[in-house]
């Protein structure tokens, strides 16, 4: 019994000591979720947030791996008169919010500026750091989306670039510093669209995702075109601390499943946060088998946390590659044209050595082993492959 208690206590100790040296790790994989932004916009509203919630579940994604539910900009009401943040009408109690969210097993989201208006022109955090921090975390907040806009007109103000950029790591720094205050876990994600080379120090002001680009759209050129910009930032990336590309568009409509299932690829090789911007409630079986299939969501997710990036460019046919933990490589063979073309890739410039088993994902069979391998890629599309 005497025994018993001792080693209770020792080990009570020894797990208050633990978790006093080392916080849980935010985002140790990309976080993956849904955010209401891409089809809502302003949109969105209490009703609209937990519907989202109830499909996530019942249509299996959450079980795929998707947990926030993140409310985008448009959800901000006024202060009172000691300055504590309020939702405006459509959300009418962010804390009951965060309840049901949290009893169907996920997380929730919330959005922000460090300037003084959010770029839909709603009450910012400027000023109001902690105090809206310590609202976030008394809701029960997971996630924060930390958007530059009015700060940015106020950097173009400051006196050069130098000035401005300082202005800005100040302003980042200090909600990083008043979410950590809250002693509650919240994933810190800075949305300044790559200014400043984000990827250098997104890092350091304690982002553990820094968008790299501009807003994404449901068009194939535009979500390309920020898909093969991330080439070279691969070395930025690593667990608790991602590069983002902005968030998806599968299954809002404006492109074809060749293109959405490019969008997802190329995002499962960039390590990129897979946050849906659809409407959960209204998914094509199309759209969710892009969503959820399982083994591209487990390159999202390697546990190695590389990114992958650009081996081979020819005109419009690209080909990128991601290591993967246990030594194989995601490979994903892009043709940008609009007619079919043959893309081919030697397995020696992935590093890969000796006849390697080669799966290819989307079509989910098994190829055999190679040392090199030509695929028939439609125009707009992808194959996927899984090598070694
Ligand atoms: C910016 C962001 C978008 C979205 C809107 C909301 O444009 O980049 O992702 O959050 O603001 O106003």
């Amino acid at each position: 019994m005497r025994q018993f208690a001792i080693t209770a206590a020792v080990c009570a100790a020894i797990t208050a000591g633990s978790a006093a040296a080392s916080p849980p790790t935010a985002a140790p994989t990309p976080p993956m979720g849904w955010n209401s932004w891409n089809h809502f916009a302003a949109k969105i509203d209490d009703a609209t947030v937990r519907a989202q919630a109830d499909a996530m579940v019942a249509s299996g994604m959450r079980d795929a791996g998707y947990r926030y539910i993140n409310i985008d900009d448009t959800w901000e009401g006024e202060r009172d008169k000691d300055g504590v943040i309020h939702p405006n009408a459509k959300f009418p109690d962010m804390k009951a919010l965060a309840d049901y969210v949290h009893a169907k097993g996920l997380k929730l989201g919330i959005y922000s500026s460090p300037g003084p208006k959010t770029c839909a022109g709603y009450e910012g955090s400027y000023g109001h750091e902690a105090q809206d921090a310590k609202t976030y975390a008394q809701w029960g907040i997971d996630y924060l989306k930390y958007d530059l806009c009015s700060l940015g007109d106020r950097m173009r103000t400051a006196g050069g670039l130098d000035k401005a950029h300082e202005m800005e790591l100040e302003a980042y720094r200090k909600m990083d510093a008043a979410l950590k205050a809250t002693g509650r876990p919240i994933v810190y994600s800075l949305c300044q669209y790559g200014v400043a080379a984000v990827w250098r120090w997104g890092d350091d002001v304690g982002g553990n995702l820094w968008r790299t680009t501009g807003d994404i759209t449901d068009k194939y050129a535009r979500m390309i075109q920020i898909g093969f910009g991330q080439a070279g930032l691969s070395k930025y990336a690593k667990p608790g601390r991602w590069n983002d590309p902005d968030m998806l568009e599968v299954g809002n409509g404006g492109m074809n499943a060749g293109e959405y299932r490019t969008h997802m690829s190329l995002w499962a090789i960039l390590a990129a946060p897979l946050l849906a911007g659809n409407d959960l409630t209204k998914m094509s079986s199309e759209t969710l088998s892009i969503l959820t299939n399982r083994e591209v969501v487990a390159i999202d997710q390697d546990p190695l946390g590389r990114q992958g990036d650009r081996v081979q460019a020819e005109g419009p046919l690209e080909v990128w590659a991601r290591p993967l933990k246990g030594g194989a490589r995601a490979v994903g063979l892009f043709n940008t044209a609009d007619f079919p073309n043959y893309i081919e890739i030697d397995y020696a410039k992935l590093g890969v050595k000796g006849p390697a088993k080669t799966r290819d994902i989307w079509a989910a069979k098994d190829l055999g082993k190679m040392t090199r391998y030509r695929a028939q890629v439609p125009g707009h599309s992808v194959v996927l492959l899984r090598v070694g």
